[in-house]
């Protein structure tokens, strides 16, 4: 369901034109397990390199990073302040820095740890003075580590301070005494370590973001006849500090009105369990596309600095589309998790393999596998930056000069009811449709005809285990497709089902015979259910004769203080299958269904009485 506020977002997508081009649209249709819906991509230039430009602070380098207008676009339009903003793969931190700097709370995942170390110390950044002060204090004289491969980038001499600060830095961290000045001074260093001008430490090599192996240094070195000469690392930390600092007006986090502290986290991002369930109103992020970009070994200098070998880093560079597919499909999952229902999901590819790879329409099935309500695809087409162009990338071969993002808006709770309405609508559909049918072409006879030559007893037997198999799979997996993994159907599910066959009536309670009325409700719901405490959801069938599903029912159960016989069959005269379907959150469920559903007892869904409200 599109919401108010999506339908604005939409809106002004739509109609953006504030760099003087109208907004293309183009629709694009996709198939996810059967299921079909239009997206619509929209193109123009949402952010422009003419834009003003942004705080100092961003302007570290990263591979493949993008630049902070694109989260400003998102966090402008779909939050407000206070509200947190998260970023699975947030390599050099844009999005949560973006955050932080419009009074957002700012979380972040990556899976190298360098991350966590570009981005905290700008999250709270010291005063020149500070830097200054703790730089003059810090003795680069003596240097334990000898690793003369390094020799092909630097002086002996600069190699010696860049090693004993590495080593004091290490050593602050172990003793537990690193703190925000430390912290900056390393990640000052860490870009500045090789470069292509005398700001950096290194001989002439590529940009700190892209480290050459040291047999590819000493090339580089023979062809322009060049040797390392001495670069005093201190003036260098100090002078790319007063840059970064130019715009940072000295704010700190608890100066903002509402509590702006974040959680930084350096996991994969398909289970980042240190940020919560329901915690973001947005995330901003942008994956790895397929294996474009050589994270570990663009890295390794960097990852070399902090103590950290980026081989041992489990980064994900997925050749394959399927590979890539799946991962996404379960990133996009645990965003689900992470983000409030209502709230919203911007994800960033870019654009590969020449053109020839539409990486959007692939995220725009993952999100749909994954739960998510597909909004709109924005394709920003950008001029084409300078600093790519220094940078050497080739813009048609290797670089991206478009940013495709996908939002995605993740359900409301009231959407979650209707979900599963969705989902139990269409395998009613095509049980009546498609598998009476099949079942009479299967077993050469009809459902009734198939059922009246067996005993009373078998009959509730076989039909339990047939409608169990095939109608809890298929619903299992549209309610895990449109809801995640917040919903499952009981392991111990079965079709407790009452059959009529031939006028008679075949109760499961014809199974327990032996024990009192009362009790046999009991040992009932303790054979099935005891290990399985719970709230539940309940969906109840009406079956008639000749197997075709007739109406739903939908209740509320506690299984802990299950009272059977409340939500037994009431009715004899219809056949019922019951399925329940386990929620992993109890006082969410409440929550979520409190209004709208009493303890033990059921609601009908009169839009699924299809015998009469659809025929008629
Ligand atoms: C395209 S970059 C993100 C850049 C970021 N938007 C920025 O502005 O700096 C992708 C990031 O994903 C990280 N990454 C790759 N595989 C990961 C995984 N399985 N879990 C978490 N992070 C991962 C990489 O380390 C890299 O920093």
């Amino acid at each position: 369901m599109i919401s108010a506020a999506e339908n604005a977002f939409f809106d002004t997508i739509a109609n953006f034109d504030e760099f003087g081009k109208t907004t293309v649209m183009v629709p694009f249709v996709w198939e996810v397990d059967g299921i079909t819906g239009t997206t619509l991509k929209a193109i123009n230039e949402y952010w422009t390199s003419r834009q003003r430009q942004a705080n100092s602070l961003h302007e570290i380098s990263y591979r493949a990073c993008f630049k902070p207008q694109l989260p400003e676009f998102f966090i402008q339009r779909l939050t407000t302040g206070g509200d947190a903003v998260y970023d699975p793969f947030m390599g050099r931190g844009t999005t949560p820095l973006e955050a932080l700097l419009m009074g957002r709370k700012p979380m972040g995942n990556d899976i190298n740890p360098l991350s966590q170390v570009l981005l905290s110390p700008r999250l709270n950044p010291p005063t020149i003075k500070e830097i200054e002060e703790r730089l003059e204090a810090i003795d680069l004289s003596n240097a334990d580590e000898e690793y003369e491969d390094l020799l092909h980038f630097y002086h002996k001499d600069t190699l010696r301070e860049i090693i004993s600060l590495k080593e004091y830095l290490l050593k602050r961290e172990e003793e537990g005494t690193i703190d925000n000045i430390d912290a900056w001074i390393r990640m000052v260093a860490i870009n500045r370590l090789t470069g292509h001008s005398s700001g950096f430490f290194s001989v002439y090599s590529l940009p700190p973001n892209q480290a050459v192996t040291a047999k590819r240094q000493k090339k580089i070195n023979e062809q322009r006849n060049q040797v390392p000469d001495y670069r005093a690392i201190k003036p260098r930390i100090l002078k790319k500090s007063k840059s970064l600092l130019k715009d940072w007006k000295g704010v700190r986090l608890d100066a903002f009105e509402n509590d702006l502290t974040g959680v930084l986290s350096t996991s994969d991002s398909r289970k980042v369990l240190l940020i919560p369930d329901d915690s973001a109103s947005l995330v901003v992020t942008s994956p790895p596309f397929l294996d474009i970009v050589d994270y570990q070994g663009d890295n390794w200098l960097r990852c070399w600095f902090i103590g950290v070998d980026s081989s041992t880093i489990e980064i994900s560079q997925l050749k394959a589309i399927e590979d890539w597919e799946d991962t996404m499909t379960d990133v996009l999952k645990d965003l689900k998790r992470i983000v409030k229902p209502g709230g919203h999901i911007a994800f960033e590819v870019g654009e590969v393999r020449g053109g020839k790879v539409l990486l959007e329409e692939n995220v725009v099935r993952c999100g749909v596998k994954a739960g998510l309500e597909p909004i709109i695809i924005m394709i920003n087409d950008q001029e084409f930056t300078k600093t790519a162009n220094a940078w050497g990338v080739d813009n048609s071969k290797k670089g991206t000069n478009t940013n495709r993002i996908v939002i995605f808006s993740v359900p409301e709770r009231s959407d979650i009811i209707s979900a599963i309405k969705h989902c139990v609508l269409s395998v009613i559909n095509w049980w009546n449709a498609d598998m009476l049918p099949l079942f009479e072409s299967l077993y050469g006879e009809s459902w009734k005809d198939f059922f009246s030559k067996i005993s009373p007893k078998q009959i509730t037997q076989e039909k339990t285990k047939l409608a169990t198999t095939i109608f809890t799979n298929r619903l299992n997996s549209c309610i895990k497709r449109k809801l995640g993994d917040k919903f499952e159907i009981a392991n111990d599910t079965s079709f407790d089902v009452t059959f009529n066959v031939n006028g008679e009536i075949y109760p499961v309670e014809q199974k327990l015979t032996t024990q009192p009325v009362n009790a046999k409700y009991h040992t009932w719901t303790g054979n099935h259910v005891s290990n399985k405490v719970g709230p539940h959801l309940l969906i109840r069938l009406e079956i008639d004769d000749n197997g075709k599903i007739t109406g739903v029912y939908v209740g509320l159960l506690e299984l802990d203080r299950c009272d059977i016989t409340k939500w037994s069959s009431t009715k004899s005269d219809v056949n019922y299958a019951t399925l329940k379907l386990r929620w992993s959150d109890r006082n969410q469920l409440q929550d979520i269904l409190g209004k709208q559903l009493q303890q033990n007892s059921f609601i009908r869904f009169d839009y699924y009485r299809l015998d009469n409200s659809e025929e008629e």
